[in-house]
């Protein structure tokens, strides 16, 4: 089955064509387009809503032409369409939406709304043939700190989350007030390598207690209070040190709850997804944490970390297995689990 899908979420406008075998456990990635908004939205230090969505309807027409060129594939070839409609920031979540309904419409093929963090936790199903469900997620990325028990393919209950910003909120704050251009998560990444993480005292994200519960606020709080009182005092900020420092208590505390949450379900496969799947660092403490409990450890290919229509098109082939399709009034809705 030849799944066209498409991601309009934030700042990406991607357009993938994936083919899936039930029977087989085939999972292949035949095209993956991303348009990246990333040069646009850095001179204003984050993502604008309403120029992201006006992006979005310049790019998708022709990223969807290149899907299905670079795929070797034409509509005629294509089984369902699916795309992410929750949760994002609503201009743009529009975008793809009614873009995938009209295409849906005009060639009388089945729609599939997927959700896009289940999505980012489905990345992981290109890269591991043998993974299967149930197992436990997290979901880490510019927007999502979520812990999930994924009890079946489109099954999914959130069991931690944080009370306020994002992992990855966070990793750009920091990497602002440090002078790196947004959205410097992959720079904190590279810059954490270089320096000594005991550098800096910085207060833990992890509510203390044997809640799931993260909060990122108070350390983004710090690291900015950190370097603005050495700028005053006429020191010098290693911005190394401050990566590094920063680093390792991020990945403490999600290492953390991470390894309280697979106490708590039992489970004994653990996947990681979302842009701040990417880091290095996270990558190698979870992993070290998984192989001390004998928990398989996966994690996508760190180009299907960040948003894109492939990780969609996957996870829109297990809702259409599931039986989830929508019609013509299908809606995009801004917040969801
Ligand atoms: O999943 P994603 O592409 O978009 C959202 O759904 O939010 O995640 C983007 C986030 C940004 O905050 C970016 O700085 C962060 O992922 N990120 C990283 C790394 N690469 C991307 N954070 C830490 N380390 C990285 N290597
Ligand atoms: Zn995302």
């Amino acid at each position: 089955m030849k799944i066209l899908a498409f991601e309009s979420s934030c700042d990406e406008t991607s357009a993938a064509v994936v083919e899936a075998d039930g029977g087989k456990g085939e999972r292949v990635i035949l095209s993956n387009i991303v348009a990246s908004q990333i040069d646009i939205h850095k001179r204003f230090g984050g993502v604008v809503p309403e120029v992201a969505g006006r992006a979005h309807i310049e790019a998708i027409s022709k990223i969807t032409h290149e899907a299905l060129k670079t795929a070797g594939v034409t509509l005629s070839d294509i089984d369902i369409i699916g795309v992410t409609n929750t949760p994002g920031l609503i201009g743009a979540l529009l975008v793809g939406v009614n873009f995938a309904k009209s295409l849906a419409f005009a060639n009388n093929l089945p729609l599939v709304p997927v959700n896009h963090l289940k999505g980012h936790v489905a990345a992981a199903y290109f890269g591991y043939s043998e993974l299967y469900p149930p197992y436990l997620a997290l979901v880490a990325s510019g927007a999502h700190t979520s812990i999930m028990d994924v009890k079946s393919h489109t099954e999914f209950e959130t069991i931690g989350f944080t009370r306020d910003d994002a992992v990855g909120e966070a990793f750009d704050k920091a990497a602002r007030v440090l002078g790196v251009p947004y959205p410097g998560g992959a720079e904190i990444d590279r810059l954490a390598s270089l320096g000594n993480p005991d550098a800096v005292k910085l207060p833990s994200p992890a509510i203390s207690g044997d809640a799931l519960e993260f909060s990122f606020s108070g350390i983004k709080t710090a690291v900015v209070n950190y370097v603005h009182n050495e700028g005053a005092r006429g020191g010098t900020v290693c911005r190394e040190d401050v990566a590094a420092s920063f680093t390792r208590t991020v990945c403490r505390a999600i290492t953390e709850k991470l390894a309280a949450a697979l106490d708590l379900t039992g489970r004994d496969k653990l996947v990681i997804a979302g842009g701040v799947a990417a880091n290095s660092h996270l990558r190698a403490a979870v992993s070290e944490m998984c192989a001390g409990r004998r928990v398989e450890f996966y994690v996508p290919d760190v180009k299907l970390c960040g948003d894109n229509a492939a990780m969609v098109g996957i996870q829109a082939y297990y809702e259409y297995m599931a039986g989830s399709t929508a019609d013509t009034a299908l809606n995009a809705v801004a917040t969801g689990d």
